[in-house]
């Protein structure tokens, strides 16, 4: 497969800069007869969830082909591979043994493994309502760590807990399927210190590079008018603040810790707990003004009426498949805006993910997607954030939640038939971008 798309080379990134690519357990390794259930697996079995009506029972099946990902990942030439332990498998009779052979594997291609321990899908027996999911996060973590931290350096705690709670426990989106709106924030707090607990778990294991993903994006108000300005900072608080803030700052945003039961201050010791690096998960900005009193759809959900903000469109930009814009320079802004925001704080950052979904084998949409947001990288670097690595979503085409295997983020394409393997041309493209860099 040839990248037809004549791109200048990007620029150089700093030596030992970490190149690599994201998955997660749910969303690609099917096998779920060999593991305990999921609140993903009850959500997707109740009728009408997912839009095109599919379940992850065989996704692509890398629980049993996971060499033949390996040997992807070793033709990309990639650095490291993000994927995600499932805790249900973990919790089964010979779960782990799974990653064990899959972590060889990886070493053996010389790719690093970095695994994220929770990427959504919480054994159906927990719930983030309850206060003690967080001390069973922390003994997940130990096991994991035990068995695999001889070869395993670099941790990620959670993934996106923002997303989690907004969308699987505020809205209703994805699972559990709660609707609970701004009832869920004890969701955000167990899950906050559920990583302060598996960070301490990790370190007492012998770990010392640990980091969490987050998803982050620029609000940008509506309009300069006082309404529009209050409601998108209250989005902001939201999406970028309420994780952020305790993790990096130790404290909630004014007003929130207060709705919180417990002895909030001690728990945001835990949660403090210095980070090695500070993983950031980047898709799009979001334009937001003052309510304007109706439902709105956005991003395939449906946004209540009463809510203090409204999500509005985004025009003037060139959008995925998936109807999000693509805006590259908010990378840049978004990366000095939080090292504005955190100063000496911020760890040293990483791109945990970033990436597009667009049909078709000879994606160039794809191609100009991660150019232009590696250039937009590069400038933050250049206004002198402290970012250390890169990693695209998504290795392969997957089961992308609640709309199912319509969307599609890979730069493998999975013939989801078959499934059969196909590298697109932006995985020829990535190959030989990653040639031009001096890397070590
Ligand atoms: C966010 C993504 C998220 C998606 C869920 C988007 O608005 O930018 O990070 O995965 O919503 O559907
Ligand atoms: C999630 C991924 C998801 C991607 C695209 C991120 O929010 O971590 O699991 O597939 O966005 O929606």
């Amino acid at each position: 497969m040839i990248a037809r798309m004549a791109t200048n080379p990007l620029p150089q990134f700093p030596p030992g800069f970490l190149w690599g690519v994201s998955t997660s357990a749910h969303q690609i390794e099917g096998a779920a007869d060999e593991r305990d259930p999921s609140v993903w697996d009850a959500f997707t079995a109740e009728p009408g969830r997912i839009k095109d009506g599919s379940t992850a029972e065989v996704a692509c099946d890398h629980y049993h082909r996971y060499p033949e990902d390996v040997a992807l990942l070793a033709g990309l030439g990639v650095d490291a591979y993000r994927f995600s332990v499932s805790w249900p498998r973990v919790n089964s009779p010979g779960g782990l043994d799974f990653y064990d052979r899959l972590v060889d594997e990886l070493c053996a291609a010389d790719v690093r493994p970095v695994p994220t321990l929770f990427h959504w899908d919480l054994p159906l027996e927990l719930d983030w309502m309850s206060r003690d999911t967080a001390a069973r996060f922390a003994d997940h973590a130990a096991v994991v760590a035990e068995r695999l931290g001889d070869r395993v350096k670099k941790w990620i705690t959670l993934n996106e807990p923002a997303e989690h709670t907004l969308l699987g426990h505020a809205l209703g989106a994805h699972a559990p399927g709660r609707r609970l709106l701004f009832d869920a924030l004890p969701v955000a707090h167990h899950q906050l210190l559920a990583h302060g607990l598996a960070v301490r778990a990790l370190r007492a294991a012998g770990a010392d590079d640990i980091g969490i993903a987050n998803s982050h994006g620029p609000t940008w108000a509506a309009s300069r008018r006082t309404e529009d300005v209050e409601a998108a900072d209250f989005y902001d608080v939201l999406l970028n603040r309420l994780f952020a803030d305790p993790l990096l700052l130790g404290r909630y945003p004014e007003g929130i810790g207060e709705l919180l039961p417990g002895d909030v201050e001690s728990d945001l010791k835990v949660i403090a707990e210095p980070l090695d690096w500070y993983g950031v998960n980047y898709y799009q900005p979001t334009k937001v003004g003052a309510p304007e009193g109706a439902e709105i759809e956005f991003s395939g959900l449906t946004l209540p009426a009463d809510l203090p903000f409204s999500v509005r469109e985004l025009e003037g930009y060139p959008v995925t498949d998936f109807g999000w814009p693509v805006v590259p320079e908010a990378l840049t802004e978004l990366l000095v805006g939080l090292r504005e925001r955190y100063g000496d704080r911020l760890p040293p950052v990483v791109i945990t993910e970033n990436g597009c979904s667009y049909e078709g084998i000879d994606d160039q949409e794809r191609i100009a997607f991660l150019d232009g947001h590696l250039r937009a990288l590069h400038r933050a670097l250049e206004q002198g954030v402290d970012v250390r690595g890169y990693f695209v979503w998504s290795l392969m085409d997957n089961f992308e939640w609640a709309e199912g295997y319509a969307r599609r983020f890979g730069l493998v394409h999975v013939d989801y038939d078959t499934l059969e393997r196909t590298p697109k041309a932006s995985y020829a493209w990535l190959r030989d971008a990653l040639r031009t860099q001096a890397r070590r």
